[in-house]
């Protein structure tokens, strides 16, 4: 048995052993993103917390998941859900206290699953006290040194300091007022005007997060997702940019998804800055003063992977990712080459490859494959977007997709209702909507919300098993009736039921540690690899092929016959 596979009683319950250099548990881990908000609520406020994840975490030691990473609930005003921290080291009471932090983190260590929180270091709420220091300092002082305070152009300080657009809409500048009530300095936000970045240039801001990273590793945590991981250092002297292709598409592919987070062309200012790998080097030395496997894995929308592969050289982050994966549209040469890209790539620095198909930031990819070629589906969907998905194929082929991803090598990232097929949710009414997008667009652009819908437990009985209350903070369709995970416990071709079976023969066959060898002679619509004993096919053509001989694992579809169907996917053993 390999150190990996043995799995030892520790004080901390059950947890696999921790391993010697390369079999580190994140090296092969399935991730599970827990939504907070979204999740389950404990106390009627149709806000899901602590308590409710702690409640529900059985279900997805029965999912057969490794870990869980948890979306933030820190102390935060909730602009932008959460990554608007104001206090990096407390619960915000919405989500309950450290104390059901820590009754939530032994629970799942007593499961055997690792857990890991988010970190978001590229700024702060706008009501962090260092901000209102900040604000509250005269210009050039200490205080004003941790974020980007600038004067601002035109005779009277009247135009922004650069060019930047936020993310979420609109100028990347916000001016401040005096106590005087005259008009003050500008200062930048690269997302929305309650976050405010952090000037990574000043070690003050270097020391605060080795003690907040300090703080959570103390208290047990397995390691830190990394918001906005490629942004926190800005070029030299903030210069102007105009991006080439506003809101156009990364992968050159007829999706495009949050075009202006990814948007990190050559030369961008705000994105992707060689500076920024010192920051990670830094953390990685925090890490190593913890005993057992911590891992760092950063959100960083940068691509192609041989430059995404810098993050996680042997002494930066442990993980990263893969969002050129999540990217890629269903096309068969597509796949095989970001597979192929991405393995080459983190091979080369020696670090696992993960695959990601859905977050909170992108449309559901049940949704976004059932988006017909060309459609341009960037920034959210809505009532008034022009064209609508077909449901049965995308959900046939998101299945097929996941079937695919959990037989790589390496690590997965599953987020919470993917393992119900959940899609998006389409029909939000403007007055439910949340997401910062929709509110610095004018509604222009729908935003994030539709995939933030809490999820359905129960077929019936009040919010689909979300609240005892009925309450939902987003209002869930009448479909999740259909989709609530007591009725797909008892579907043996349910989505759920997929899940299950793929991630416990995954596990069974060890997939995450193998290693891929393509097939040859299946056509060029089929995308044929082996993994370990176990060989994988999956048809992204438009006609059945026939079936190969040999003992099928498990299919995406039901199979009938000898063939294989279209949008369809499936393990075979020797
Ligand atoms: C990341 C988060 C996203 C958030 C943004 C600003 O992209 O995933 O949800 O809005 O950072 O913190
Ligand atoms: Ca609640």
């Amino acid at each position: 048995m390999t150190e990996i596979q043995t799995r030892a009683r520790t004080a901390e319950g059950l947890l696999p052993a921790s391993g010697s250099t390369g079999h580190e548990w994140w090296r092969t881990a399935v991730i599970y993103q827990v939504y907070p908000r979204s999740f389950a609520d404990s106390n009627g406020d149709g806000v899901g917390d602590l308590p409710g994840i702690t409640t529900h975490l059985p279900a997805l030691q029965e999912l057969g998941v490794d870990a869980v990473w948890l979306s933030p609930f820190m102390t935060s005003p909730q602009r932008d859900a959460g990554y608007d921290v104001a206090d990096y080291c407390d619960v915000d009471p919405l989500f309950g206290t450290l104390d059901d932090f820590d009754r939530m983190l032994e629970a799942a260590h007593a499961l055997g699953l690792r857990v890991i929180v988010d970190l978001v270091p590229n700024h702060t709420s706008s009501d962090h006290r260092w901000f209102q220091e900040a604000l509250a300092s005269a210009e050039g002082s200490e205080a004003r040194s941790h974020y980007w305070f600038r004067d601002g152009k035109g005779e009277n300080g009247e135009l922004p300091p650069n060019n930047w657009e936020s993310v979420f809409g609109g100028p990347a500048w916000t001016r401040t007022t005096n106590a005087a009530g005259t008009p003050g300095q500008w200062y930048l936000h690269l997302f929305d005007s309650s976050q405010p970045d952090l000037n990574w240039e000043s070690p003050w801001v270097w020391e605060q997060f080795r003690g907040i990273l300090r703080f959570w590793l103390d208290r047990g945590v397995d390691g830190f997702r990394i918001d906005v991981a490629h942004g926190m250092v800005k070029a030299k002297g903030l210069p102007d940019y105009t991006p080439e292709q506003r809101g156009g598409s990364l992968s050159g592919a007829s999706v495009t998804l949050e075009p202006d987070i990814s948007d990190e062309e050559p030369g961008s200012p705000m994105w992707a800055q060689e500076g920024g790998h010192a920051i990670f080097r830094d953390w990685h030395k925090v890490l190593a003063e913890y005993d057992g496997d911590r891992a760092l894995c950063g959100e960083a929308w940068v691509s192609p992977p041989s430059k995404l592969a810098r993050y996680v050289r042997s002494d930066e982050m442990q993980q990263t990712f893969n969002f050129t994966y999540l990217e890629t549209p269903w096309n068969p040469d597509a796949l095989r080459d970001v597979i192929a890209e991405s393995l080459a790539a983190f091979n080369g620095v020696g670090a696992p490859s993960t695959w990601v198909l859905s977050n909170h930031d992108v449309i559901r990819h049940p949704t976004r494959f059932g988006l017909m070629d060309g459609s341009p589906q960037g920034h959210g969907i809505g009532p008034k977007t022009p064209y609508r998905p077909n449901k049965a194929l995308g959900l046939q082929r998101a299945r097929a997709a996941t079937t695919v991803m959990l037989a790589l090598p390496g690590s997965a990232y599953l987020y919470q209702g993917e393992e119900l097929g959940l899609p998006e949710v389409i029909d939000l009414p403007d007055s439910a909507r949340q997401d910062p997008t929709w509110f610095r667009t004018g509604g222009e652009r729908y935003g994030r919300d539709g995939c933030r819908v809490p999820i359905p437990w129960t077929a019936s009985g009040p919010s689909y098993g979300f609240s005892d209350s009925g309450k939902s903070w987003l209002p869930q369709p009448s479909e999740w009736a259909t989709m609530a995970r007591d009725v797909e416990s008892d579907e043996p071709d349910s989505t759920l039921s997929l899940y299950k079976l793929l991630l416990a023969e995954r596990e069974e066959r060890s997939l995450g540690g193998g290693t891929l060898e393509w097939l040859e002679g299946y056509g060029d619509d089929v995308v044929a690899f082996r993994n370990g004993d176990v060989t994988v096919l999956a048809n992204l053509g438009r006609a059945s092929v026939p079936l190969p001989a040999g003992e099928v694992v498990l299919s995406s579809e039901q199979l009938d016959g000898d063939e294989l169907p279209t949008d369809t996917a499936v393990w075979f053993s020797d």
